[in-house]
């Protein structure tokens, strides 16, 4: 791969959204499109930490053109709202960055009686996405990138169970939801190729990073993980590479999932990631779109 981040040229006048842009690699994310001169939306569900995270990145960056707008994931009509808000500003998306997501299983359900990491992890980008793809113009430029993990290698999606209340697995929900992101990402590329669009849908995973994602975990779980995670993860600016190398690199393609390279995919360059074979089938995604279509009652133009 010839691509180089620190090549990237200034990209003034084009738009980006990231979910979760408040925290972790979704807040590296928004700093690094900054500096690449996007306007970048800060998509968050707590406008307060949003508020925070856009004036650290201004105090480093002062000229960064950041916007923010209110987005629960969880919840179907804040998507709706939030498409709508931004709609109302803005006439053209660039790059989408879904990028938000929750790992620990709670058991708690949004108000439609949805577990909570499909309902935001997946369904809630799911919705956003079919909301403003009318937004982006037809070139390969326009990127939507999805971030899944390691976790979707076990992973299966549970039709009859996508609570995931029949296991004693706390980590199938999670593994589910980003096996989800990562099909779905696959079926919107499959089809926007289908109808000629140039706009480009692919996937990556970020690795690990100590982000906030594990602050839930058990206090034993969550100081064994913070002592062990300098030796084996990266940093979150490294993990957010994947992400940025898939919604700037001319060299990807639609469908690609990119991660990285270093010891058990935790860290290191960014490269072809592994998928489990389970994840390639199309049968399944095909029958994940068409639930997730059922489920927020909202069928793609494309
Ligand atoms: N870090 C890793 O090791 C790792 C590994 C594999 C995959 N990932 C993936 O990377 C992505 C970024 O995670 P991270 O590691 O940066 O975690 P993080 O620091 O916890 O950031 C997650 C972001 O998602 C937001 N979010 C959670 N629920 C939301 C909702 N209902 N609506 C809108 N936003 C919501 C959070 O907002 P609040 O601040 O309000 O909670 C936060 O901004 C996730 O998709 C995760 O699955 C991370």
């Amino acid at each position: 791969m010839n691509f180089k981040l620190k090549n990237i040229p200034s990209q003034k006048g084009r738009i980006a959204i990231v979910t979760g842009a408040n925290n972790g690699i979704g807040f590296e994310t928004t700093l690094a499109m900054a500096n690449y001169d996007f306007k970048v939306i800060m998509a968050c569900r707590n406008l307060a930490k949003a508020e925070k995270a856009k004036s650290d990145i201004l105090q480093k960056m002062p000229d960064a053109d950041l916007d923010i707008l209110q987005l629960d994931l969880s919840d179907l009509e804040s998507v709706k709202a939030f498409a709508n808000n931004f709609k109302n500003k803005y006439n053209q998306l660039d790059v989408l960055i879904n990028n938000a997501g929750v790992l620990i299983y709670s058991g708690k359900k949004n108000k439609e009686g949805i577990e909570l990491q499909f309902a935001t992890n997946h369904l809630g980008h799911f919705l956003l996405t079919n909301l403003l793809l009318e937004l982006m113009p037809d070139n390969s430029a326009s990127r939507i990138v999805a971030l899944s993990s390691i976790a979707h290698k076990e992973a299966r999606i549970h039709f009859g169970d996508l609570n995931c209340e029949t296991t004693d697995d706390k980590g199938a929900a999670y593994g589910q939801s980003k096996l989800a992101n990562l099909m779905f990402a696959d079926e919107l590329n499959r089809r926007l190729k289908k109808n000629n669009k140039k706009i480009i849908a692919l996937a990556v995973h970020p690795g690990g990073s100590d982000s906030g994602l594990f602050d839930e975990m058990s206090k034993v779980m969550y100081y064994t993980f913070k002592i062990l995670s300098p030796f084996i993860l990266h940093s979150n600016a490294s993990a957010a590479k994947p992400t940025l190398f898939a919604a700037l690199s001319p060299e990807v393609k639609g469908g690609e999932y990119f991660g990285p390279q270093g010891f058990m995919e935790f860290r290191g360059k960014v490269g072809v990631a592994k998928r489990s074979d389970y994840s390639k089938r199309e049968d399944i995604a095909l029958e994940l779109w068409q639930l997730s279509e059922e489920m927020t009652e909202q069928s793609f133009e494309v």
